[in-house]
């Protein structure tokens, strides 16, 4: 396990949102580099990137085209090696995204194997021997390579799936996931992996980590086994690079596979969406996020998935949760500024390690209606420029504003506007980011226990030493509640909570942690 892991709070960046160094109205990975003293002044300590290789973008970039060339439109390799330099000088580790599953339809190994005379990339795809449109719940293409056969995709028409073999053969076509043919693309992930760990990068997260083996069993075994295999190599060769892995089921991913982290997202119904916000951007019926002030939100239906998952990763991994990510609407979209910092205050302080969307951190909303770009469709609101100050294009970029990749939201707030007020989103997110980066009890493994968590009622949970005391609810609400040992002083706050006779009075929209004295 990286050592730096259990301490680091992440910050997501969609690179051709972020900052435009070039004028070209897409941001850069000199932009990046520019404003790391940002992230760092946020309380970020690491970075996630979301692909930056060399691709046609009809998925954002996670159609890869070449795995070991950034992306001219974001710079050259040097530029992210040098990112990678400057970060580490200034304590921040750098994640990229690794795409595993699948290639862009323009990779040179995708193009070898559509043709129809056999050679070293016949079998790096997944093709059939004849003519399936579709089989088992698997989109299969043809009419597209000279090949005699059709290919399958792992997600969009741009992108086929790479073939890890199929955990139960049932067709002559079909390659076990333990041949040695196919075994040759686990040594090209391999290899793309050192090849980006050696020039400096921390580790990767991992997209759709889940995908490698088709048709695979119960609980993903034959993934899972590709996984445990490179984990066994990391930490032999790069024992402080991490892997955070896209496959929302932490017992799999960590305890089976071997990731060091887990995002939790929005796959279990009535879990972390009830907590953060709903995910589909249209479906406004059932809004009962937990932070919403008028109190519906019900933190056991959270907790009633979370503390099991929890439980069985215990001392094995951590669970990433996060205030949004470049696929699901921003936090903003049903959060107002109040509730916005609970939600904050809880991510930052709940175990595990958390990730934080870029413009989350000064409450940028999803723009509602924004046309699809690059495969975004409802997620392209998420994905909108970064907004630092008042100047044009909100200091994104000098571009003409109709060359932006995505107009800026310039009704929007900015980074410069909230942190002059002190009570903003932005400085709330800093001094939460200051107690969790100050306090070893807030760190990701430290104990956890809840106190109380029912439904109407405060939240009230002890990371060590720590005693937590969140209410959302715009009333005030006091409980009496047991607690053993003492209470100690308050050491950080948002509106009013007091602990008297017993009794827990947390006052309307508030948070609260008391810390025992130090003995
Ligand atoms: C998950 C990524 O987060 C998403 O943006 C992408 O479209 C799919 N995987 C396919 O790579």
């Amino acid at each position: 396990m990286p050592k730096w892991l259990k301490n680091a709070v992440f910050y997501e960046i969609y690179p051709q949102s972020f900052y435009d160094t070039n004028g070209d109205g897409i941001g850069d990975i000199p932009g990046i580099i520019e404003k790391l003293d940002y992230v760092k002044e946020l309380g970020c300590s690491a970075l996630w990137i979301n692909p930056c290789y060399d691709s046609p973008f009809k998925d954002a970039g996670y159609d890869v085209r070449d795995y070991k060339k950034v992306a001219p439109r974001y710079g050259t390799n040097e530029d992210l090696y040098r990112l990678f330099k400057t970060a580490h000088k200034k304590g921040i580790r750098v994640l990229l995204d690794l795409v595993p599953g699948h290639t862009s339809e323009e990779h040179e190994w995708f193009k070898a194997s559509g043709k129809a005379e056999r050679n070293e990339y016949s079998d790096r795809y997944i093709w059939t021997d004849c003519w399936i449109a579709g089989m088992e719940g698997h989109p299969y293409i043809g009419g597209e390579c000279e090949r005699d056969g059709t290919y399958m995709l792992n997600f969009f028409k741009s992108q086929p799936a790479l073939n890890y073999g199929f955990y139960r053969p049932k067709w002559p076509w079909q390659i076990s996931y333990k041949d040695e043919r196919v075994k040759k693309t686990r040594e090209a992930l391999w290899d793309i992996m050192c090849f980006w760990l050696d020039k400096g990068c921390d580790g990767f997260r991992v997209d759709m980590a889940d995908s490698l083996v088709k048709d695979d069993g119960e609980g993903k075994p034959g993934t899972c086994e590709i996984w445990r295999e490179i984990r066994k190599k990391l930490d032999k060769q790069y024992p402080e690079a991490a892997l955070v892995s896209e496959w929302c089921n932490p017992e799999a991913a960590i305890c089976n596979a071997g990731f060091h982290a887990d995002f939790y997202l929005d796959h279990w119904g009535n879990g972390y969406n009830t907590l953060m916000r709903d995910y589909e951007p249209n479906g406004d019926e059932n809004d009962n996020t937990y932070f919403k002030k008028d109190g519906n939100g019900d933190i056991s239906r959270f907790l009633k998935e979370y503390l099991p998952r929890l439980e069985k990763i215990k001392g094995k991994g951590y669970i990433s949760l996060i205030t949004c990510n470049h696929d699901t609407p921003r936090p903003a979209r049903k959060l107002d500024e109040s509730e916005l910092k609970l939600a904050f205050a809880t991510i930052l302080t709940l175990p595990g390690v958390p990730f934080i969307y870029y413009g989350d951190e000064i409450g940028m909303k999803y723009v509602e209606n924004m046309p699809t770009k690059e495969g975004g469709y409802t997620r392209t609101g998420t994905r909108t420029p970064m907004q630092w100050d008042n100047t044009r294009n909100c200091g994104f970029s000098s571009a003409p504003a109709k060359k932006l990749y995505l107009p800026v939201d310039v009704k929007g707030t900015s980074v410069a506007k909230e942190s002059k007020n002190k009570d903003s989103l932005f400085n709330t997110v800093k001094a939460l980011t200051a107690l969790k980066n100050s306090c070893k009890d807030l760190s990701a493994d430290a104990p956890f226990e809840v106190v109380l968590g029912k439904k109407g009622k405060p939240f009230v949970y002890r990371r060590g030493r720590l005693l937590i005391v969140v209410n959302p609810a715009d009333r005030a609400s006091s409980v009496k509640v047991d607690i053993c040992g003492e209470i100690g002083k308050c050491i950080y706050s948002i509106g009013n909570t007091e602990i008297k006779d017993g009794k827990i009075n947390a006052g309307a929209q508030s948070f609260a942690v008391f810390k025992e004295d130090d003995r």
